[in-house]
């Protein structure tokens, strides 16, 4: 059994909602994942897992959820070479549609460096924002899954479900029976 972690961040909830929801789609494909708040995490974890799923909202202008931006250093000293990684964003592309999710930018910015093995990119079809921290050289693909609760949440279940099963595939992770 692969040794999957999730670590969100959230201030007001949504992205642990994102995060059991993930968790409830890997567990359905026979794939259990261990769900961690990153103020109870720390780098020994994140380096002694096998695959590791980010989740970040981005408050404040583009800035960066306060519990992950204590935690940079913590991630910094992380174990990520050759490391599974696939990233999630929370964010309000309407309200804050030159800085859409850029927090998971944030994140590419700091373990693309450390050589980790991203997986999850997301295209941007069907998203209406002018900019983002979180978008690929090509302007085509995010960095990861972008989640908008507060414009699209209709559309979240569809997301999380077609994410999942392309990240189990990038993963290489096997159908468990
Ligand atoms: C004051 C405020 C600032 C925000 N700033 C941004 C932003 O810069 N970019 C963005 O994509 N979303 C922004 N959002 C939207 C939040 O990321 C979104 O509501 C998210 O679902 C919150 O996740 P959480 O409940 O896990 O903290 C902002 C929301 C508020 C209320």
């Amino acid at each position: 059994m692969t040794d999957i972690l999730l670590v969100f961040g959230t201030d007001t909830g949504n992205t642990e909602e994102i995060a059991e929801k993930i968790q409830q789609q890997f567990s359905e494909s026979g794939h259990i994942v261990e769900l961690i708040d990153v103020t109870d995490c720390s780098a020994d974890r994140i380096s002694e897992a096998e695959a590791c799923i980010f989740g970040i909202p981005t408050w404040d202008f583009g800035g960066i959820q306060e519990d992950w931006e204590d935690f940079k250093g913590e991630l910094e000293s992380a174990e990520l070479e050759g490391k599974k990684i696939a990233m999630y964003g929370l964010g309000d592309q309407f309200g804050y549609g030159d800085f859409f999710i850029d927090a998971v930018g944030w994140l590419h910015e700091i373990i693309e460096p450390k050589k980790a093995d991203i997986k999850g990119y997301w295209p941007i079809t069907g998203y209406d924002f002018t900019d983002s921290r979180a978008l690929s050289p090509c302007k085509t693909y995010f960095y990861g899954l972008a989640i908008d609760e507060d414009q699209q949440f209709e559309q979240s279940d569809a997301r999380i479900n077609a994410w999942v099963q392309q990240v189990l595939a990038e993963f290489k992770l096997e159908e468990a029976a």
